[in-house]
């Protein structure tokens, strides 16, 4: 059975106080929701560190948001694997839209940086999706078969136990206007097939997809019925405890 996930994507948000706050409130909360669901928070990287301990004895896992194509060295301004490990995070995100659309994130890049993160022994939660104008052209399917063959066709069976995918298509993202359940099913469907035609269907069956934009609690548990969405990557409303739970308890109805 693959894991549902219920992930916070914190962004550029919170003061390290207020986001000490905020895992606070989630960790002591998170006990409610549903024994099959599992959480995490994507918070920044000054802040984790100092959240590790605050998580710690409670179900939520702690994420980065990025990490660095690189090991060590010359790289300022970079954080590389090994500093997110010995923070205490288990997991990066990484190949998020706004990652790719104002940082030059490449699939080339992308795969460096998945490569680097499960050999430091990090999880990867990898963002796709496509833009307005490509689903406006009907290019969505092609766009997200491409960015997911690109990256993970580089990567084995087994690594791909520790690979999570989320669909953000990006016109959804912060704007208040969520893709609608059939049209995630679609595209979450696509990509286990996707999946399936490459590493076969074990694989296919047990990768955790999420959907992710404008996911909030009246929703969420429309989307969490579709028979290929295992969970939501959650931008803004993560970023209110009550909300952020609201949205894991959705899997109590589904
Ligand atoms: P919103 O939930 O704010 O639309 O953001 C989604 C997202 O980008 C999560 O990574």
């Amino acid at each position: 059975m693959r894991k549902k996930i219920v992930a916070g994507n914190w962004k550029m948000n919170t003061t390290v106080p207020e986001g000490i706050a905020l895992a606070k409130a989630v960790a002591e909360k998170a006990a409610q929701t549903p024994e099959k669901v599992d959480l995490i928070v994507a918070a920044p990287f000054t802040h984790l560190a100092l959240l590790a301990p605050v998580l710690e004895g409670s179900k939520v896992q702690l994420s980065a948001q990025n990490c660095a194509d690189h090991t060590s060295g010359a790289y300022t301004g970079e954080v590389s694997v090994d500093m997110l490990k010995s923070t205490g995070c288990t997991w990066t995100i990484l190949g998020h839209s706004e990652r790719r659309q104002y940082y030059g994130e490449t699939d080339e890049k992308l795969v460096e940086k998945t490569r680097l993160a499960l050999e430091a022994g990090l999880d990867v939660i990898l963002c796709v999706g496509e833009n307005l104008s490509e689903r406006e052209a009907g290019e969505h399917f092609h766009v997200v078969t491409d960015q997911i063959s690109s990256v993970l066709f580089h990567f084995s069976a087994e690594q791909m136990k520790h690979i999570v995918v989320a669909y953000e298509p990006v016109w959804a993202i912060g704007t208040g206007k969520t893709a609608t359940a059939q049209q995630a099913e679609e595209i979450h469907a696509c990509i286990r097939e996707v999946l399936g035609s490459h590493f076969g269907l074990q694989v296919a069956e047990d990768t955790t997809i999420l959907y992710g934009g404008s996911c909030k609690p009246s929703n969420a548990a429309e989307l969490f019925a579709q028979k290929d969405i295992d969970g939501g990557l959650i931008g803004g409303a993560s970023l209110k405890a009550d909300d952020f739970i609201a949205i894991a308890m959705a899997w109590q109805s589904v």
